[in-house]
């Protein structure tokens, strides 16, 4: 069986993350675990893309061979801030490594043989920001200079005798393969800047570069490395194999995760992977991706967040306050999977404490008290509220759909509407009214019942945007013998009614999300 595989950009290891590269990765894991909770196989890559100019000139300003600077920057910053983001990523691929340089030699050297690479001279502005070469209209004016519109920075003049690849063959065909597939590029809005980008026509791509020597060489022209956005794109797929022989481990794996299913990426990076990546796959008769996103960007003063204006807020900034699971949750709860979102820290604290801390930490708490208290500890016996269990089933089914388009947005709202529902039958029901009265004790057994058993439902399709806390909430429902992990709960049976069984012992947990220190 195919994998479902999903890609996340590989980051310039030019400095630390901040909360843009956690953003996109965040919702590569949240998707993941989506997916692995619905049965599927799945495999996750994340990386770092350590070659180019850019990366080079970061670690000379540092007083650092290129190589030592990438090694500790992903040692000391990368590996470890992915780790406190508690992201699942199934392997991780660094450009430095040889298992990718080989490959991308190998690909490289077919694509010349089969006649897709010629030898040209490459003169126009270059940006080190984008590692992009730049169309005269791409840029803005200041006062005579020509600026990066992304980086605001001067964009380089390159004047270079360079190999070239031949990517103006494969506008038609792209062209088409977007049109007639609108799942092959989202959102609506990425895919026709797409067709229209290649409707305006595309020019050849200079694919080496010979005035510095940080990257893979070419490998018949040994002076000339490697154009570091050809050399990174090709992550995705030398990662599982690319270019191995079919019967050998690395053959077996590609047939076995190739195509990726979606390569999540930011709005700033989407041609390169909507135009000259699939380009590329297809001079090579390779299957192309199924599916590009491209989301929107975290901005700071109206503007993209960046390394390279240091407007970064490092991921650490926020989980040291709110915990990393209501990071996860943050961003993808308050922006639209697509579209530009700014960071605001009141907006954070408040969503914080009215749905994280009052609707979900305090519906386990009270559950918890109350069962301690009119129950002995135990989940009482098996009941059903016919309206709940039908909302659960709308619920379950409305963040799968969600969730597997990627809005992230729909599906974490529909398991949080249905936590206001059960919050308002707790209400609505009164349990410690009921439990003024013994006559009552077999209706508020009920009530208890419904209750906790929502909340079961309600940790697992929460589980993949905030693991550790559902984990915490797993346990405390008592169910990890008889239910097994939560992390092997299938999405497709959350709805079924009365798995959590009668005597289960439910103990109290610590408070989920505790009130907020005041900020000094
Ligand atoms: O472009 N808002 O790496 P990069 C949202 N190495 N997402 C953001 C963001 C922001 N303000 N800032 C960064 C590169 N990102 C190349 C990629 S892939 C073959 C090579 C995220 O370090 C977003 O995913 O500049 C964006 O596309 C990516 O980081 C760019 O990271
Ligand atoms: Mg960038």
């Amino acid at each position: 069986m195919k994998s479902f595989y999903l890609t996340t950009p590989i980051y310039y290891v030019n400095d630390a993350p901040h909360i843009g590269h956690a953003y996109t990765t965040v919702a590569g894991d949240v998707l993941t675990r989506w997916h692995r909770q619905r049965g599927e196989s799945v495999w996750f890559l994340t990386g770092t893309d350590e070659h180019g100019q850019k990366v080079m000139r970061t670690a000379e300003q540092n007083n650092s061979a290129p190589q030592a600077w990438v090694d500790k920057l992903v040692k000391e910053a990368w590996l470890p801030n992915w780790r406190a983001l508690n992201i699942a990523n199934d392997d991780f691929i660094r450009t430095t490594e040889s298992r990718h340089t080989e490959r991308v030699q190998r690909f490289l050297q077919s694509l010349k043989d089969s006649g897709h690479i010629y030898a040209g001279k490459y003169e126009g502005p270059y940006c080190v920001g984008c590692e992009e070469f730049k169309l005269p209209g791409d840029l803005i004016d200041a006062d005579g200079e020509k600026l990066c519109p992304i980086h605001s920075k001067p964009v380089e003049l390159v004047n270079e005798n360079n190999w070239f690849f031949k990517l103006s063959e494969f506008a038609p065909l792209l062209l088409e393969h977007y049109k007639k597939n609108p799942q092959a590029c989202q959102p609506e809005s990425a895919r026709n800047e797409v067709i229209a980008f290649l409707e305006g026509g595309v020019s050849d791509l200079s694919i080496s570069r010979s005035t510095f020597n940080w990257g893979i060489p070419v490998p018949w022209d040994t002076d000339q490395v490697v154009y570091v956005w050809f050399d990174a794109l090709l992550n995705y797929a030398t990662a599982v194999g690319l270019t191995d022989a079919p019967d050998s481990a690395g053959g077996k794996k590609f047939a076995a995760t190739w195509p990726a299913d979606v390569h999540l990426v930011g709005k700033d990076i989407l041609r390169f992977h909507a135009v000259i990546w699939p380009a590329m796959l297809m001079a090579a008769g390779v299957d192309i991706p199924k599916k590009v996103f491209a989301h929107g960007w975290l901005l700071v003063g109206g503007e993209k967040m960046s390394k390279s204006k240091l407007t970064g807020i490092a991921p650490s900034d926020i989980t040291d306050h709110f915990g990393v699971d209501a990071f996860r949750y943050y961003f993808l709860r308050a922006i639209p999977f697509g579209s530009d979102g700014s960071f605001s820290w009141e907006d954070m604290s408040a969503r914080y404490t009215s749905e994280l801390a009052n609707d979900f930490g305090n519906l386990a708490s009270r559950l918890a008290a109350m069962i301690e208290k009119y129950c002995d500890g135990k989940v009482p016996a098996v009941a059903q509220d016919a309206a709940l269990a039908e909302a659960l089933s709308t619920t379950v089914t409305q963040a799968d759909e969600a969730m597997v388009a990627l809005d992230f947005q729909g599906g974490i709202n529909a398991a949080m509407d249905f936590c206001k529902r059960v919050n308002g039958y707790v209400t609505e029901k009164e349990p410690w009214i009921l439990a003024k009265d013994p006559a009552n004790q077999k209706v508020l057994e009920e009530v208890l019942y419904n209750t906790a058993e929502s909340i079961r439902a309600l940790a697992v399709l929460l589980h993949p945007v905030m693991p550790q806390t559902t984990e915490i909430l797993w346990e405390s429902l008592g169910v990890k013998e008889s239910l097994g992990p939560i992390g092997s709960q299938k999405i497709s049976e959350i709805a079924r009614w009365g798995q959590l069984p009668a005597g289960s012992v439910i103990t109290k947990t610590p408070v989920l999300f505790p009130r907020l220190e005041t900020k000094a």
